[in-house]
């Protein structure tokens, strides 16, 4: 049993942002949401965006904006994200040194907090955190690029999370991130996964709509 109905979070590192509105178009509202990769070069070895593009990407759709913080000192930005529209603000536990206090300054905000692991992280690193959190994203790749392969070793960290929520009757969402399509997405949900980010699966595809409505059936029912 998994807590919620499944959402599907196309990542707009893969959209086109020479036609970003068109791009979001595809987006239902009421039930995906639109996932932010932000990236300072130095938590990862890439850079993206910051909050002058959130606060566009604000503009462009009344979507859930889901704000994947991949940089170093995140609680510096944390308010500035909130600001230009983030409803859901994931920072790295790797990036975080009062971690519970990030997530306390977040929630402060009015978004909900959100904590991802890296693949090599362990569960038991995170697993004191979990009461306190909205989400824990379960990251499938090594974060910093889109397009690489799922990695299903993962997959342990998300059906511990998974238990633990059910023993502990705890409400957070499990997201995975990294990989997923509709290939990958079931093996994702059987082991706990409530929200699904795709990029490359999603906007690399000949047609997006469909490929969005493709996973949206493959983490159904
Ligand atoms: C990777 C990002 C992902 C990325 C996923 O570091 O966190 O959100 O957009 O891209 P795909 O779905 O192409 O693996
Ligand atoms: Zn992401």
């Amino acid at each position: 049993m998994t807590a919620t109905s499944p959402i599907v979070a196309p990542s707009i590192l893969s959209a086109d942002f020479s036609k970003l509105q068109d791009e979001l178009a595809i987006v239902d509202p009421a039930r995906d949401w639109v996932h932010c990769d932000v990236m300072d070069n130095h938590f990862v070895p890439n850079l993206t965006f910051g909050p002058i593009v959130v606060g566009a990407v604000r503009k462009l759709t009344t979507a859930t904006l889901d704000v994947h913080l991949m940089m170093e000192r995140p609680w510096l930005m944390v308010d500035a994200f909130r600001e230009a529209g983030a409803d859901r603000i994931t920072v790295h536990l790797e990036a975080c040194r009062e971690t519970r206090e990030v997530l306390r300054q977040i929630r402060a905000t009015g978004a909900k907090a959100g904590l991802a692991v890296r693949p090599a992280t362990p569960y038991a690193a995170v697993a004191p955190y979990l009461p306190d959190l909205d989400l824990l994203l379960v990251m499938t790749v090594e974060p910093g690029f889109g397009g690489q392969a799922f990695m299903p070793e993962t997959m342990d960290k998300v059906s511990a999370a998974r238990d633990l929520r059910t023993k502990k009757s705890l409400s957070f969402l499990i997201e995975v991130d990294g990989g997923i399509g509709a290939d990958t997405a079931p093996t994702a949900r059987a082991a706990g996964a409530d929200v699904f980010v795709a990029g490359n699966s999603v906007f690399r595809a000949a047609d997006p709509r469909a490929a969005l409505a493709g996973l949206r059936a493959a983490v159904a029912g």
